[in-house]
This record gives structure tokens, sequence and C-alpha cells, in this order.
């Protein structure tokens, strides 16, 4: 607790609201009895200054470009870092020891297969269906299929539903891509690496021995990695407070995987990659430049802008670094869609328009070209998005469930509609 306080005067009253610090970053007002003394209500709409939680996760300094997970930069978690130690960290507030990290990946990995009968359920969906459709159908089913891990008042089922979450993600996620494209499904491998998993059981067939590739598999952790956790975006704030009702986990998250779908969120990856197949070659850029600024014109430069970062996204510069390293693997060098790529984030950073609004390119901006050469169609990127963002989820999921001051959330409105009328006959209307 600070020793300041916030004043407001207000209906001729003066009220005092006591003001918290956090670790790092700014000063938080505490209003939460705002309503009791005044009778009024706070309007925020999009929630740009409301922190609506206690959080001990990840911390983002958006105006210096900083991303923190339990105190570590992402840099140094994504150069040095595995994905699922870096799941351990955002689960339990500390990197693992060489034990712990062994008695992790055997236990996530002893959870990867999902049960047999859910093979079934995917053959229901129409094989066009968008691959994120058939995620949240998919993964909401899950609580159907693994009724003894739903009851959340219970520590040990919350563990055991954290695991499968965690471990079933790759497998239900390539499923969905194989059943798309009219392929087997491959049982997951489990002496892989979680990444190296996944891309097999994304690109291997049965008929042909399948060698993952070092370098594309380091990409894919990497990937991984920076798509974990970003604290009280729209995705895990839906997970929270879906939560925040006693919901069961899997809901939970299938709820969060619908709204990372939206092209603001996580389906900006595939607008982004469309967008610069649309613009198609370098001097078509100016055109798009100037449709971003029209203010009649609903278009905007997909994966560039954040409503935190308000400097270059700390993730886009890795994942930068990335998409040349798996290029560089794979040989593909005169990509037509890096070099519009390239060109739009060098007219852009120098535009008054994307300089004066801080409009940076964020993750997504790099991360659709390095999919793509990974063997990926666009449709996939932000199940891909979901699967990395399901321990942020279920990290922040069980934070809310564990604070002893949890209540279900639920926000109030500044009621704009008719006042209260009396019912008309249709004869009289
Ligand atoms: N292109 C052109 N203009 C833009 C863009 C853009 N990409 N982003 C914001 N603006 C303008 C916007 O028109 C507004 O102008 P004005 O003040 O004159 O009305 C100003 O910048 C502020 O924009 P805003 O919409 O009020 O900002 P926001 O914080 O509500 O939205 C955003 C943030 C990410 C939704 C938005 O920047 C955007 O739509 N970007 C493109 C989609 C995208 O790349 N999303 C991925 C986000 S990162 C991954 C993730 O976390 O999911």
């Amino acid at each position: 607790m600070s020793k300041d306080t916030a004043k407001l005067s207000f209906s001729g009253g003066e009220h005092e609201f006591s003001v918290r610090e956090g670790t790092i970053g700014p000063s938080v007002i505490d209003i939460s009895s705002l309503y009791k003394e005044t009778g009024a209500f706070t309007y925020d709409p999009g929630f740009t200054s409301t922190a609506s939680c206690d959080s001990q996760i990840t911390f983002i300094d958006g105006d210096e470009g900083v991303l923190l997970h339990r105190g570590y930069p992402i840099e140094q978690l994504a150069e040095h870092g595995d994905f699922l130690e870096v799941c351990y960290l955002l689960l339990y507030g500390e990197l693992p020891t060489k034990t712990q990290k062994e008695d992790f990946d055997f236990r996530v990995t002893r959870h990867t297969m999902v049960h047999e009968q859910m093979n079934r359920f995917f053959t229901g969906f129409r094989r066009d269906a968008h691959p994120m459709a058939v995620m949240c159908g998919t993964v909401g089913a899950l609580s159907a299929f693994y009724h003894d891990s739903t009851d959340i008042s219970d520590p040990h089922q919350r563990m055991v539903a954290s695991m499968r979450m965690i471990a079933k993600m790759p497998t239900i996620a390539a499923m969905a891509y194989k059943y798309h494209i009219g392929q087997p499904f491959v049982y997951p491998q489990n002496d892989l690496d979680y990444a190296s998993n996944f891309l097999r059981m994304c690109f291997a067939v049965p008929c042909e021995e399948y060698k993952v590739n070092p370098v594309l598999a380091r990409a894919m952790n990497r990937i991984f990695i920076l798509h974990a956790d970003h604290e009280q975006n729209a995705s895990t704030s839906t997970v929270r407070l879906a939560g925040s009702s006693g919901a069961n986990p899997f809901a939970c998250i299938a709820a969060g995987i619908a709204c990372l779908w939206g092209p603001a969120h996580g389906g900006a990856n595939e607008a982004a990659l469309n967008m610069l197949a649309e613009i198609g070659s370098v001097d078509r850029i100016p055109e798009y430049i100037e449709r971003a600024k029209d203010k009649n014109d609903p278009f905007r430069l997909m994966g560039f802008g954040h409503r935190v970062y308000k400097n270059y996204d700390p993730r886009a510069k890795i994942m930068q670094k990335t998409t040349h390293e798996v290029l560089g693997e794979l040989g593909i060098k005169d990509d037509p869609m890096l070099e519009v790529a390239m060109e739009l984030e060098k007219i852009a950073l120098h535009d008054e328009y994307f300089v004066e609004k801080k409009l940076y390119p964020n993750i997504d901006f790099y991360s659709g070209i390095t999919l793509r050469a990974l063997g990926f169609p666009t449709n996939m990127f932000t199940v891909l998005f979901s699967v990395a963002r399901t321990v942020g989820w279920i990290a922040q999921w069980k934070e809310m469930i564990e604070d002893p001051h949890q209540r279900i959330g639920r926000p109030r409105q500044l009621y704009t509609g008719a006042p209260k009328r009396d019912y008309l006959p249709i004869n009289k209307r």
C-alpha cells in the first residue's frame, strides 16, 4: 500500500481512495468501495485504465517495449529456454531444477494422447471448416471426455486438468489440421520434445519416415515461448471472466480460443499474411499505406499497433530473427512476401502517421511468414497461437481460482436505453 491517496470531489462530497503499488509498473487507485461510498460507477470502455486483478505472472511495460514472465525478460527465455520450462515457470513461479523439469516433462508427456472416441468427434465437422472453429468445439468437448478433472475446488483435479490441456492441445491442433487436409491422424511420440512432437503430428504420414529438422523445431519452440502469455489481454480476460463463475477449465479455455480467433487479437497473424499476399509487390505499398491512414477506409495495416506496446513489440524483434533463420535453413532466398514485409516495415516506421500514433510492428507481423515457411496454411496460424497461449490461460485461471479474494466478475454499465415505460397492446403501437 502506498502512503499516497487519491481524492475525489463528487456530488458535494469528498472521498479518499487508497493507492496500491505493484513491484514495478503504474500505481493503482483502489476504487472497489466507490459505488458503496458515492453511488456512482466508473466508465472505462475497453478497460484502457482498469486493472481487473492482482497478478504475479507477467509484466509488460508498453512504453519501453519490455515483457517479463515471473521477472525473466522474454528475450532470455526465447534464446535459452525450452517451451515446457517456460510452462513450468508460468505455472509455478520459478524456473525448474533439473529434477523438477524431468518430472514435469514426464507428467505432461503422459497426457499427450486424446481419448480415442475424440477421433469420431472430429469427423462430425465438415472438412472445410476453419480449424479454429474445430478447436472451439473440440477443446470445449474435453470436459465431456475428462469429467474426472472438472471439480475446480479440488487442487489435484485442477493440476490434472492443467497438465491435460498443455499436453493435449498440440495433439488436438494437429488433428484439426490433418482432418482439414484429409490425412490420417498421427499419434504423439513421447520421446520427442514438445515442438518436435507437434511438427511430427502435423507433417508426418504413416507411409514414410519423418525426421524432424532441428532448426525448424527450434523455431517452433521459440514461437511457442513468444506466445505463451501476455498478461490481461482479451482472451486471458475472457478465460478469467468465464472461470470466475466456477466454470470448468476446459470450458474456460474454449472461451479463450473463441476470443483469440478475432482479427484484432490472435487472428491478426492470418490477416497479416493475407494482407501481404494482397499487396503482392513493393510498388503497391504506398497505396496500402494511404488506405491505412484514410479515416473513411476501414483498412488497417495488420500486424501493426498494439493496445499496450507504444514501442517495438519485443516479441516482434525475436520473431524477425527467427524468420530469417527459418528461411535460411529452407533455402528460401527471394521470398516476395518477406520483401514486401521488410519494405512495409521500413516505410511505416518512418511515416508520420505511424510514428505519431506509435504504431510499431507487433509479433503477428513476422510470425505469419515464418509459419508459412514451416509449412502451415494461413488458417492454422491462430490455432498455433492457441496451443502456445494455453499455458498462459491456465496459469492465469489457476492464479484466479487460488486467490482467496476471488469473486465472480461482473462489470457495470452506463445505461443509455429507454426509461421505464408501459407495455402497449399490439393494436395500439
Ligand atoms: N493501421 C492503421 N491505423 C491504426 C492501426 C493500424 N494497424 N492500429 C491503430 N491505428 C490507429 C487507429 O485508427 C487510431 O487512430 P485515431 O486515434 O486517429 O482514431 C489509433 O491508431 C489508435 O488505435 P485504436 O484502435 O484506438 O487502438 P487500440 O489499442 O484500441 O487497438 C489494435 C489496438 C491492436 C487492435 C490495433 O492497433 C489494430 O487493429 N491493429 C491491427 C491488428 C493487429 O495487428 N492485431 C494484433 C495485436 S498483437 C497480437 C495479440 O496480442 O493478439
